[in-house]
C-alpha cells in the first residue's frame, strides 16, 4: 500500500470518528458523570442510598438538570444549592442518563 493511500484511509477514519463520536461521547459522559458525582448518594443503578431513588423518577430531564444547575431551596443538601463542578452541559447529560435508569 502506498503511503498516499494510507494517508487517505487515515483521513477517512478520522472523518468517521468526528461524525460518530459526539453522540456516543454524550451518552458516555452522562453515565460517567453519574458514576463520579451521583452514584455515591443515589446508588450505581439509581436505586437510592443516602439520596432518594432516581430510577423511574417522574421528574423530567429539564427538572433534573435545573435542580443540578440552580438548586432548589426546598430540597435537602446537596441540592439546596447548584452542584459543585456540574456545568449546564454536564447537568443535561447526566439528567438524560438518569432518565435511562429503570
Ligand atoms: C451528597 C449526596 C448526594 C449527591 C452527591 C447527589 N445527590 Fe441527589 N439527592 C440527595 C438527597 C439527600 C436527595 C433528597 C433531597 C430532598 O428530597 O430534599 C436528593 C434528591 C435528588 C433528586 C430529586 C429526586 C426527587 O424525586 O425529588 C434528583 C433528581 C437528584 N437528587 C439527582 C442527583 C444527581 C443527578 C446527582 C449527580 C449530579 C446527585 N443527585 C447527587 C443526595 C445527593
Amino acid at each position: 500500500m502506498t503511503s498516499r493511500k494510507l494517508l487517505g484511509m487515515l483521513f477517512l477514519i478520522a472523518l468517521c470518528l468526528c461524525i460518530t463520536l459526539p453522540q456516543s461521547a454524550f451518552a458516555e459522559d452522562g453515565a460517567a458523570l453519574y458514576k463520579s458525582k451521583c452514584a455515591a448518594c443515589h446508588g450505581p443503578e439509581g436505586q437510592g442510598k443516602i439520596g432518594t431513588a432516581l430510577k423511574g423518577t417522574s421528574l423530567t430531564e429539564d427538572q433534573i438538570s435545573a435542580l443540578l444547575t440552580a438548586g432548589d431551596a426546598a430540597k435537602k443538601p446537596p441540592h439546596k444549592k447548584p452542584m459543585n463542578g456540574v456545568s449546564a452541559d454536564d447537568a443535561k447529560a447526566v439528567a438524560a442518563f438518569v432518565k435511562t435508569l429503570k
